[in-house]
């Protein structure tokens, strides 16, 4: 489906793979407010569709995204981005209980950077470039750019990219563990969907249980995460999908998942 600013499809042998492009070529794909809330509505559709086990979220091959829209912020002021909660709504992509992978080439700056790091797994092209650019228009990371970036990568690299704005490379990226691997740009999409497709084939419950155990390790201390693991782990004991995987290993078969 093409939208005004995004494309989005269903890829896949099995289609089970939620395909969001954003598609505004002309200005690096900047993250206009239409945009982001084309993606969140994607991320809804694709979330409500009980068949898509995983998203892929990409760019072009120039940009992933050249950042939040400058020219529709440059003439904002206080009281209304305070007031408006202004893009408090782009966590809708953080917020998605299906895994997310990004497959990023070219640009990821800024709000571009900071919205690849919202997804569970980034994939890079050999050209891409990550950074936090912020500081040279006078402002400071807004969506996670201090924040997922420093436990991404540590604090001395995440304080020299914000305080700098120099940009990282890809096999930096990867070495520092912003990026889990590096392809040729023309393979970074097909190989996550390859991935995608992977994860799809697992028990849907059980994926979204992955999903939140290892993202509350953000939050939580490794006592009341190890607890929180122990509980959701006894869960899985709750769900057909536990039951039909043990079997069919000793049954010496494929599991057939249910997503109960
Ligand atoms: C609006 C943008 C844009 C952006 C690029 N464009 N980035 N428009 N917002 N973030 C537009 C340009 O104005 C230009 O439009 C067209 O895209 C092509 O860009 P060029 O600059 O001509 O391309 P190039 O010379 O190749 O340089 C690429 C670039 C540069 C290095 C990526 O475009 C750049 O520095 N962009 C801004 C990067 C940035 O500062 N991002 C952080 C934004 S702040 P025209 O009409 O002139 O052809 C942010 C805050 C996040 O993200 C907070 C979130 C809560």
């Amino acid at each position: 489906t093409q939208g005004e600013y995004i494309i989005t499809d269903k890829k896949g042998e099995k289609g089970n793979v939620g395909f969001i492009q954003l598609n505004r070529r002309k200005a690096l794909n900047a993250l206009c407010d239409g945009l982001m809330k084309e993606v969140a509505q994607a991320v809804d559709t694709f979330e409500a569709d009980a068949n898509i086990g995983c998203i892929v979220l990409t760019g072009g091959d120039k940009a992933f995204a050249a950042g939040a829209d400058i020219k529709e912020m440059k003439d904002r002021d206080f009281a209304g981005v305070y007031n408006g909660d202004f893009l408090s709504f782009w966590d809708r992509l953080a917020k998605s209980k299906k895994p997310v992978i990004a497959a990023v080439n070219g640009y990821a700056l800024g709000g571009g950077c900071e919205i690849a790091m919202m997804c569970d797994i980034i994939y890079a092209g050999e050209n891409a470039q990550f950074g936090q650019p912020e500081i040279t228009l006078g402002t400071v990371p807004g969506a996670g750019g201090t924040q997922r970036l420093c436990k991404a990568i540590g604090k001395s690299k995440a304080m020299e990219m914000v305080l700098t704005a120099d940009r990282m490379s890809a096999s930096d990226a990867e070495k520092a563990g912003l990026v889990s691997k590096v392809f040729p740009v023309d393979q970074v999409v097909n190989e996550a969907i390859k991935t995608a497709e992977k994860i799809s084939s697992y028990s849907k419950i059980t994926t979204a249980m992955c999903k939140e155990l290892i993202n509350s390790s953000y939050e939580l201390s490794l006592k009341e995460g190890l607890h929180f693991e122990k509980r959701i782990f006894h869960a899985t004991f709750a769900t057909e999908d536990r039951k039909e995987g043990m079997t069919a290993f000793s049954e010496k078969r494929k599991p057939n998942f249910t997503d109960k």
